[in-house]
Formats: C-alpha cells, structure tokens, sequence
C-alpha cells in the first residue's frame, strides 16, 4: 500500500469496518471506522490528509483519531496494526 493511501476491512472480532492509513511518515494507523457522530464509515482524504465522514463532515487526526472538526462527540477507536516481516499489515 502507497504512502498516503488508506485501505478499508472488516474487524474480525466486531464486523465493523476498519480503516488502515499508511501515512506520509511511513507508519501504519488503524482505526474503528465506524463514525461516532451517527455510525457512519469514515474514509480518507488524501489531499486533505485527514480522516473524514462523508455523512456530515466530520474530520479526525490521522496520528491518533482525535476530532478535529464535529459533529463527532468524541475521536475514532484506534487500532493496533503492525507490519510483518512478509510485508503484510495485521491487526493484533
Ligand atoms: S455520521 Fe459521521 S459526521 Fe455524522
């Protein structure tokens, strides 16, 4: 995955989408996609370089998915993704 792209999948453990961004920076950040303003699934702008919802607007931090602009109540779930030695990302 491109740096500066972002790719959407199913959390095992819940079924809610998550979201896998590989930053500018060369790191991988995970999150629950799942929008807390209504439930949305957030998506990545790639411009803006922020998480947004297409719902209502809403905008995260890609560092660590705090809200920056509402109506979200409160930032995304943040996962734990790591790189294996292969290349592929996991979720632990
Ligand atoms: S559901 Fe995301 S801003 Fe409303």
């Amino acid at each position: 995955m491109p740096k500066n792209e972002a790719a959407l999948f199913t959390i095992p453990s819940s079924g809610d989408p998550g979201i896998v961004i590989h930053t500018a920076a060369d790191e991988f950040v995970g999150y629950d996609a799942v929008c807390p303003h209504t439930g949305c699934t957030v998506g990545y702008s790639t411009v803006a370089k922020v998480i947004v919802c297409p719902c209502h607007g809403s905008e995260f931090e890609v560092s660590n998915g705090d809200v920056i602009v509402g109506p979200a109540p409160h930032g995304l779930a943040k996962l734990k993704i790591v790189e294996g030695a292969n290349g592929n990302l996991y979720l632990q």
